[in-house]
């Protein structure tokens, strides 16, 4: 009798237990942890340093991030990823919201839903600095070898709105391996967004080149889960506080 409640007792212990483990495992984790997924390799939104603001994390995104968890009284973790992956992860839960110099477009918002936005960019083209046959878009369906980031808008922007040829399209995972290429001559161009593509140039000696006629503005948002109403009305409140404070401008500066 003791015994069988002993083992009762024990096997009641070990499920709560594994519940813990569970509810502790990855993810969102509800309690007092807003969960982010963002791409870590877009900077000045999002980028690693030995010493960033979130662990390793730091950038105009993570700061934001931090305000909206802090707002909640919570503490934000950071959940590195491909970019390609994110709407995935925040569809299933893995993640709360998900930060990362995210477009707001049309397409997207019909797997979730977006805060306000709060930062308006737009495509450019990253050359050598002695190129002086890519003046403007166009330029670059004339046989040019084209680079973009897989599952960027800049991806879909070459590919659809362009029409550059599918053989002369190179896809990257992150934009920085593709800039390399555009030093060592094997492309003619880069096509990312603006913030992030001056940064690049900046840093690889590249000359920016902007057509506004063919690259539209693109609004970056947070995006959640669709119906994830409570949350959605949290980080607009948070957005809406640092755009009147001008807090999201001094960080666009600050880390520019
Ligand atoms: N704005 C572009 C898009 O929405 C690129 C965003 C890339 N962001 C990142 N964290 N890697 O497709």
């Amino acid at each position: 009798m003791k015994k069988k409640l002993v083992k009762l007792m024990a096997m009641a212990v070990a499920s709560v237990m594994s519940i813990a483990v569970l509810a502790g495992c990855g993810g969102s984790k509800g309690g007092d942890t807003l969960v982010m997924g963002t791409n870590a390799a877009f900077p000045p939104f999002e980028f690693t340093t030995s010493e960033g603001l979130v662990g390793e994390f730091d950038g105009i995104d993570i700061a934001i991030a931090n305000n909206i968890a802090a707002s909640m009284g919570k503490t934000l973790t950071v959940e590195d990823m491909e970019f390609d992956g994110l709407i995935a992860s925040v569809k299933t839960g893995k993640v709360d919201l998900v930060v990362a110099g995210m477009t707001a477009t049309e397409e997207r918002a019909q797997s979730v839903d977006f805060s306000d936005t709060y930062f308006v960019a737009s495509q450019v083209m990253l050359v050598a600095p002695e190129n002086e046959d890519i003046t403007k878009a166009e330029d670059l369906k004339n046989d040019k070898n084209v680079g973009v980031v897989l599952g960027y808008t800049g991806d879909s922007i070459v590919t659809d709105t362009l029409g550059v040829a599918e053989e002369k399209i190179t896809r990257a995972n992150r934009a920085i391996d593709i800039v390399q290429d555009v030093k060592n001559g094997k492309l003619d161009a880069v096509v990312v967004d603006s913030a992030t593509g001056k940064a690049l140039a900046e840093k690889n000696g590249l000359k920016v080149v902007e057509d506004p006629t063919v690259f539209d503005t693109e609004e970056y948002a947070i995006a959640v889960k669709k119906g994830n109403t409570e949350l959605l009305k949290q980080i607009n409140k948070v957005l809406a506080d640092m755009k009147e404070s001008g807090e999201i401008d001094a960080l666009a500066e600050k880390y520019n």
